[in-house]
């Protein structure tokens, strides 16, 4: 009989990076190359689609002005969420086998919204929680906030709350490096992304866990 220790869970990895760092470019490519591997990937982002996910995107958008508290409580609801969803939560697609490739995850809390209110508090509401899994591995896409900020306003998109201004940006990656120190027991890969996104890409590959 298999206990349940022996059944091959799927990875879970998260990219995290500013707005602007290259990020879902990475993502593609990495969802690319497992799939012709022959793995069932599933690709995911928050905050999500769900119900939690709108009451979010209203504050990055500067609709409805919300606490940087509430703003943790909204982001770490919508994680909850996102894991236990019984159709395709987190949990649910990792018992499956299948890898689960996420945009942003409890790091974007930690950097985004440790910035403006309690750093530990938000952590400890995040790694605590019994319904949010950890990852298997995340990679951090760094690159200097000026580009970064180049690259949202050259999208010509409307700006959210936090890619307004290049300082804002150069705060958050500063905050990012911060909590990275503090996560030693975490898989945190940084990645500068200085080369080709080929070459970039290469460097993730080579720091992905084994299936
Ligand atoms: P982003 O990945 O930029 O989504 P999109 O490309 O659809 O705009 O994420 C939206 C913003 O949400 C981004 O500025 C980071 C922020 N964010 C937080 O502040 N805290 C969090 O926990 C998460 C997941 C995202």
């Amino acid at each position: 009989m298999m206990s349940e220790n022996n059944i091959k869970k799927g990875r879970f990895i998260v990219f995290e990076g500013l707005d602007g760092s290259g990020k879902s470019t990475q993502m593609n490519l990495l969802c690319d190359r497992l799939q012709r591997m022959g793995r069932t990937v599933y690709r995911t982002a928050e905050p999500t689609e769900l119900t939690t996910g709108g009451l979010i995107r209203d504050a990055l958008a500067g609709n409805y002005t919300r606490t940087p508290e509430e703003l943790s409580a909204l982001f770490l609801s919508d994680r909850i969420a996102h894991n236990v969803n019984p159709q395709n939560g987190i949990i649910k697609l990792l018992n499956d086998g299948i890898d689960v490739v996420c945009d942003r995850y409890y790091y974007s809390s930690f950097a985004y919204q440790g910035m403006d209110s309690d750093l530990d508090w938000v952590m400890a509401m995040n790694v605590n929680c019994p319904t949010i899994t950890k990852p298997d591995v995340c990679f951090f896409i760094d690159v200097p906030s000026e580009i970064a900020k180049g690259r949202v306003d050259k999208r010509g998109a409307f700006l959210e709350i936090f890619e307004r201004e290049e300082s804002t940006l150069a705060r958050i990656r500063q905050k990012y490096l911060e909590v990275f120190e503090k996560l030693k027991d975490d898989n945190i890969v940084i990645i500068p992304s200085d080369g080709t996104p080929e070459e970039v890409a290469e460097k993730v590959f080579a720091n992905l866990p084994k299936a």
